[in-house]
């Protein structure tokens, strides 16, 4: 897409990685109407954006993906020349319990938003853009060797992955049949700022800062492909702006670690960070029953974005890991909001 005036809509902007997306593209695109589409469920958060409310470009809209009805009448109103879609469920273990929140929100969602910028744009899809974020998860579990490449098949293991392959399907279809004009990217593991705390390093943040246990699922040697939240958003503005239409991208940050060789990073860091003993924070790691279905090891091949588009992780996992847990010690309201369920009142307070 190109960079003249253009309405552009962000689902899942309170969110994790949405609101690196809304920060990345508020600040770096005046130009643009953006509007951050959110359900505000348990991971949403409006103090995620604070520093960009009250930007002039920036817009925010309560309303549920999986209301076919509210989408169909906000977009037949405002019709958005592009969206960018990650407004899901995101956490696998909670896929394992309530599987249908899954299929409802990122498999119908998607579709009740495509009919809603179809609908929209029936007359002519001349810069439009419909941009799918969605997870490597889709391609299953690696063995020891070998990477994810855009032509992986995919062999989704969890409920989750399965409804983010729905959705990515969903897309290709609706782009083969109806002509939609889409990008999908496919990222490795996110961490950084924001990060609701059920997900690995912030729960472990949390849990060394309170000298809670550090729960371990098995034998801790499942390995996963991290990348710093602020290089994904890059990476997404790359796409937006300079991928050809129908085009797949992965991301990831060629930063494979073990579960455990991880923790124990992160323990030393926090033993320096609380000025404790080193060794202290490790005491706390404790072995427990391994996640149902657990995927063995994720890795990414990014070289395709990295050749097409230039694009590359601008952070060292030890410079990011190091200001990860900075944001999370600096920022204990915010921690203690999200995990009181406070922060749900700040809906409230800003926008009655
Ligand atoms: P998150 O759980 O932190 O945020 C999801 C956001 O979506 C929340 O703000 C939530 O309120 C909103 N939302 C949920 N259901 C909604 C609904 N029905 N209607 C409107 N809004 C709704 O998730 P995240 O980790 O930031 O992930 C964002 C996207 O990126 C997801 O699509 C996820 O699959 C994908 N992804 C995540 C990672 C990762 O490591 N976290 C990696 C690759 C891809
Ligand atoms: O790969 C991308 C995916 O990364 C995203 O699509 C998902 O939205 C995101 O949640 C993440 O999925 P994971 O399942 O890999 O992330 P999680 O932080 O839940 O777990 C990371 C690893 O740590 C995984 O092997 C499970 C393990 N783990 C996790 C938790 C929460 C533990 O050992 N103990 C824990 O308490």
């Amino acid at each position: 897409m190109t960079e003249s005036k253009k309405k552009v809509l962000i689902t899942g902007g309170a969110g994790f990685i949405g609101s690196h997306v809304v920060r990345q593209f508020v600040t770096g695109y005046p130009n643009y109407e953006i509007t951050n589409l959110d359900a505000l469920t348990y991971a949403g958060n409006l103090e995620n954006i604070r520093d960009v409310e009250n930007a002039e470009n920036y817009h925010f809209v309560k309303g549920d993906i999986k209301d076919a009805g509210f989408l169909l009448e906000l977009f037949e109103k405002e019709k958005y020349d592009a969206v960018i879609h990650l407004a899901a469920e995101s956490h696998v273990d909670r896929s394992i319990t309530n599987p249908n929140e899954f299929i409802e929100t990122n498999v119908m969602g998607t579709a009740n938003l495509m009919n809603a910028f179809l609908a929209a744009h029936q007359d002519s899809f001349e810069g439009k853009l419909f941009y799918h974020v969605s997870t490597d998860e889709v391609y299953g579990s690696l063995g020891k060797e070998g990477l994810f490449t855009e032509t992986t098949p995919y062999d989704p293991q969890s409920p989750y992955a399965a409804s983010k392959a729905s959705s990515d399907h969903l897309v290709r279809a609706y782009g083969n049949t109806y002509g939609m004009p889409f990008v999908i990217s496919n990222c490795s593991n996110n961490y950084g700022s924001h990060q609701f705390p059920e997900k690995l390093i912030p729960l472990f943040i949390h849990n060394i800062k309170n000298k809670k246990e550090l729960p371990v699922y098995g034998d801790g040697q499942y390995t996963r492909d991290w990348l710093y939240v602020v290089d994904h958003a890059r990476a997404i503005d790359e796409i937006f702006h300079k991928a050809k239409l129908g085009q797949t991208y992965n991301i990831g940050g060629f930063n494979e670690w073990t579960n455990l060789d991880l923790i124990h990073v992160l323990c030393k860091i926090m033993d320096r960070k609380l000025d404790q003993e080193p060794g202290s924070s490790a005491q706390l790691i404790r072995f427990v029953k391994d996640r149902a279905g657990h995927d063995r090891r994720y890795a990414i091949d990014a070289g395709k974005l990295n050749r097409d588009l230039g694009w590359a992780p601008s952070v060292t996992f030890e410079e990011g890991l190091e200001k990860t847990v900075d944001w999370y010690l600096s920022n204990p309201d915010w921690l203690e909001h999200v995990t009181s369920g406070a922060y749900q009142d700040y809906y409230e307070k800003m926008y009655g």
